[in-house]
C-alpha cells in the first residue's frame, strides 16, 4: 500500500515538509510505502472552468503534473500538507488541488485522506477544513486524530517545538495505516459499494 504526501509549501524543507515527513515516517513503520511530492514551488495556474477535463486530468497539465496526478490515482492514500497563508490554503497548492480533484470523477472514491495545516499562529482550522472539503466531496475516507491537524512554527524546524501537534500527526498516521489495512484486508469479503446514480441539479433544477 502506498500513500502520496503533497507538500504545498514553496519551501522544499520547511515546516510543511517536516510535518509530512513526521507522518510518513510513522506510516513507513507500519509498512505503508510513502512518497513526498513537492508541488508548492511549481508553476501551476488555477482552473479556468473550461470543462475539458479528460480521463482524470486537466487538459492544460504538462507531463510533470500528469505524472503526479497519475501517482495519486494509483495510490491508496493521500496526505495533504499546506502552509497557512491568510487563514487559507497557500495559492499554488489551491491551484493544484482544484486541478487534481475537479477532473478526478470518482478516481479518489474511498481512498484514505488526511490533511495538515502548518502555521505560525492563527488560521489553522479554516485551512484544515478547506483541505478536508476536497476529500469529502470526492467520497474519500478521512483519517482522524485527537485534534484538528494544525501544527505551529514559523522558521523551518520550529514545528518540532509544537509537541502536541507532532504527537497528533503520529497518531494520525497510525489511524491512517489502520484504515488502509482495514480496507485492504476486507476488500474481498466486503468490497466497496457501487455508487448511487447521482441526480445533478444546480441546487433545485
Ligand atoms: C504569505 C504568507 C501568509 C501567511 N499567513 C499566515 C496566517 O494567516 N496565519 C499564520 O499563522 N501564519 C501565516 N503565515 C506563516 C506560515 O504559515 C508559517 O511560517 C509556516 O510555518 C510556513 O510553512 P513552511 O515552512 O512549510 O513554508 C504566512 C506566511 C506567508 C509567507
Amino acid at each position: 500500500m502506498k500513500v502520496i504526501a503533497i507538500n504545498g509549501s514553496p519551501k522544499p524543507k520547511g515546516n510543511t515538509y517536516l510535518a509530512l515527513k513526521t507522518a510518513c515516517d510513522e506510516l513507513e513503520k507500519q509498512s505503508i510505502e510513502t512518497e513526498i511530492i513537492h508541488v508548492g514551488n511549481m508553476e501551476i495556474k488555477g482552473c479556468i472552468s473550461c470543462g475539458r477535463c479528460t480521463e482524470g486530468h486537466c487538459v492544460f497539465s504538462d507531463e510533470k503534473l500528469r505524472g503526479i496526478v497519475d501517482k495519486i490515482h494509483e495510490a491508496d492514500g493521500l496526505l495533504l500538507g499546506s502552509p497557512v497563508y491568510y487563514a487559507s490554503i497557500a495559492g499554488t497548492m489551491k491551484c493544484f488541488l482544484d486541478r487534481l480533484f475537479y477532473p478526478s470523477r470518482g478516481r479518489m472514491r474511498l481512498k484514505v485522506g488526511a490533511a495538515v495545516a502548518v502555521l505560525r499562529r492563527s488560521g489553522g482550522v479554516t485551512t484544515f477544513d478547506q483541505l478536508n472539503n476536497y476529500f469529502l466531496i470526492s467520497e474519500m475516507m478521512v483519517a482522524p486524530s485527537f485534534y484538528w491537524n494544525a501544527v505551529h512554527g514559523a522558521a523551518p524546524g520550529e514545528v518540532f517545538e509544537d509537541a502536541e501537534g507532532i504527537s497528533g500527526l503520529k497518531n494520525l498516521a497510525n489511524n491512517m495505516a489502520w484504515m488502509l489495512n482495514i480496507k485492504e484486508y476486507s476488500k474481498d469479503s466486503y468490497p466497496v459499494p457501487e455508487p448511487v446514480e447521482r441526480a445533478w441539479t444546480n441546487f433545485v433544477r
